[in-house]
C-alpha cells in the first residue's frame, strides 16, 4: 500500500574519538596556522578515525542511535542506503556490510556515490521508495573517512576535512515530513573536486588523493545552494522566511554565511558544526541535523532546509517539516 508521505522518525551520529586541532596539524608539519584555517574556513578541529575503524563502523554507531531514537529494532530495518565516497572496500557495498553488522536481513541495501551531496541524494531516493510502498522503513546514513584520501603534505586540502557518520530513520507517514527534494548534477564540472586515482591490475593508478580548485568550488557552491533551496521552496509554495533552520553542507563557514545571507536567513538559524567537525563529506548534514535535534533547537512543526553540494559536481536540497 503506498503511503502519501515519509518522515524522519529518529537521528543519530558518531564521531571518532581522536581529535586533531589546527595546532596539532602545525605540530605534525603541515605548513599552516590556526589563524589561517579559522579565518578562511571556520574550522578549528576535526575528528579522525582510528586505524582499525572502517566507514561501516562509523555508520553502525550512528545507525544504532538513530534506530533507538526511532524505536525500531536493528533487525526490523528494511531499506539501507549509505552515502559514502570512502567505502570499506570496492565491493560489497558499505550498506551491505552495515546490514550484516546490524543483524538485519533481506531488505535492499546499496551505496550512493554523490560525494558531499550523498546524504541528500540518499534521502530523496529513500523518500521515493517509501512513498511508492516498495519498502516498510529506511535507514539513511552519510559516512566518510576522508583522512585516508588526503595528501597530508597538501595544505590546500588536508586542513579542510574530517571523519564521521550521521544517520536518520525514515518511516511512512500520513502527514508530510519530507516536503520536497531536488537533485542535480553537472558532470562537466567533475575536475573541480576529485580523487582521480583508480585501482587497476592490483595497483593504484593515478593520484589517490583529494584535489580541489578551492575558489571555483566556493563560487559554484554559493550559487547552486541558493538556487536549489529556492527550487524546493517553489515545489511546496513556501517562502524563504518559512525556513526555521538551514543545514547546509558543512564545507566552509564562509560558503555557509554567503548562502544564508543570499537566502535572507539570519546566522542564528543556521546549524553550524564545521568549526568542530570540519568537512565530513556525506556525513556533514546528518551530523549537524542530529546535533540540532538532540540539543532541542529543532522542534516539532518547524521547517528544516538541508542543502548538499559536492564533487561530480552534484547538489541537492531536502525541505522537511519536523515531527
Ligand atoms: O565539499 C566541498 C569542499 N570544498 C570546499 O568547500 C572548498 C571551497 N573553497 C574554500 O573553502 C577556499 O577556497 C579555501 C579555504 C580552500 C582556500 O581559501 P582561499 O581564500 O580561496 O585561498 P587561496 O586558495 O586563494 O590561497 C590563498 C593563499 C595561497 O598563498 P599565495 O599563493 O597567495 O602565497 C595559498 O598557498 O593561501 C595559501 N594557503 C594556505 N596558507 C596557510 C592555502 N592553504 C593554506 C593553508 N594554510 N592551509
Amino acid at each position: 500500500m503506498p503511503h502519501p508521505h515519509s518522515r524522519i522518525a529518529g537521528t543519530g551520529r558518531y564521531l571518532p574519538a581522536e581529535v586533531l586541532t589546527n595546532d596539532d596539524l602545525v605540530r605534525r608539519g603541515v605548513e599552516t596556522s590556526d589563524e589561517w584555517v579559522r579565518t578562511r574556513t571556520g574550522i578549528g578541529q576535526r575528528h579522525v578515525a582510528a586505524e582499525g575503524e572502517a566507514t561501516s563502523d562509523l555508520a553502525l554507531a550512528a545507525s544504532r542511535q538513530a534506530l533507538a531514537a526511532a524505536g525500531l529494532a536493528p533487525g526490523d530495518v528494511d531499506l539501507i542506503i549509505v552515502a559514502t565516497t570512502t567505502p570499506d572496500v570496492i565491493f560489497p557495498s558499505t550498506a551491505c556490510i552495515l546490514q550484516d553488522k546490524l543483524g538485519a536481513r533481506g531488505g535492499p541495501a546499496f551505496d550512493v556515490q554523490a560525494v558531499c551531496s550523498g546524504f541528500v541524494y540518499a534521502l530523496s531516493i529513500a523518500d521515493g521508495m517509501l512513498k511508492s510502498g516498495a519498502v516498510r522503513n529506511a535507514l539513511v546514513v552519510g559516512a566518510d573517512i576522508y583522512s585516508r584520501i588526503l595528501d597530508w603534505t597538501d595544505r590546500k586540502t588536508c586542513v579542510l576535512f574530517g571523519d564521521g557518520a550521521g544517520a536518520v530513520v525514515l518511516v511512512p507517514s500520513q502527514k508530510p515530513g519530507i516536503l520536497a527534494t531536488r537533485l542535480h548534477a553537472d558532470g562537466a564540472q567533475r575536475g573541480m573536486l576529485c580523487v582521480p586515482g583508480q585501482v587497476r591490475n592490483g595497483t593504484v593508478w593515478g593520484d589517490p588523493f583529494v584535489h580541489m580548485d578551492g575558489q571555483a568550488v566556493f563560487k559554484f557552491a554559493v550559487r547552486v545552494l541558493t538556487e536549489v533551496a529556492d527550487e524546493a521552496l517553489a515545489a511546496t509554495g513556501m517562502a524563504r522566511s518559512g525556513i526555521d533552520w538551514l543545514i547546509p553542507h558543512q564545507a566552509n563557514l564562509r560558503i555557509m554565511d554567503a548562502t544564508s545571507k543570499r537566502l535572507g536567513i539570519p546566522h542564528e538559524r543556521v546549524v553550524v558544526t564545521v568549526d568542530r567537525h570540519a568537512n565530513t563529506s556525506a556525513a556533514s548534514i546528518p551530523l549537524a541535523l542530529d546535533e540540532a535535534v538532540r540539543d532541542g533547537r529543532i522542534r516539532d512543526g518547524q521547517h528544516v532546509m538541508m542543502l548538499g553540494v559536492g564533487g561530480g559536481f552534484t547538489w541537492g536540497s531536502a525541505l522537511v517539516r519536523w515531527g
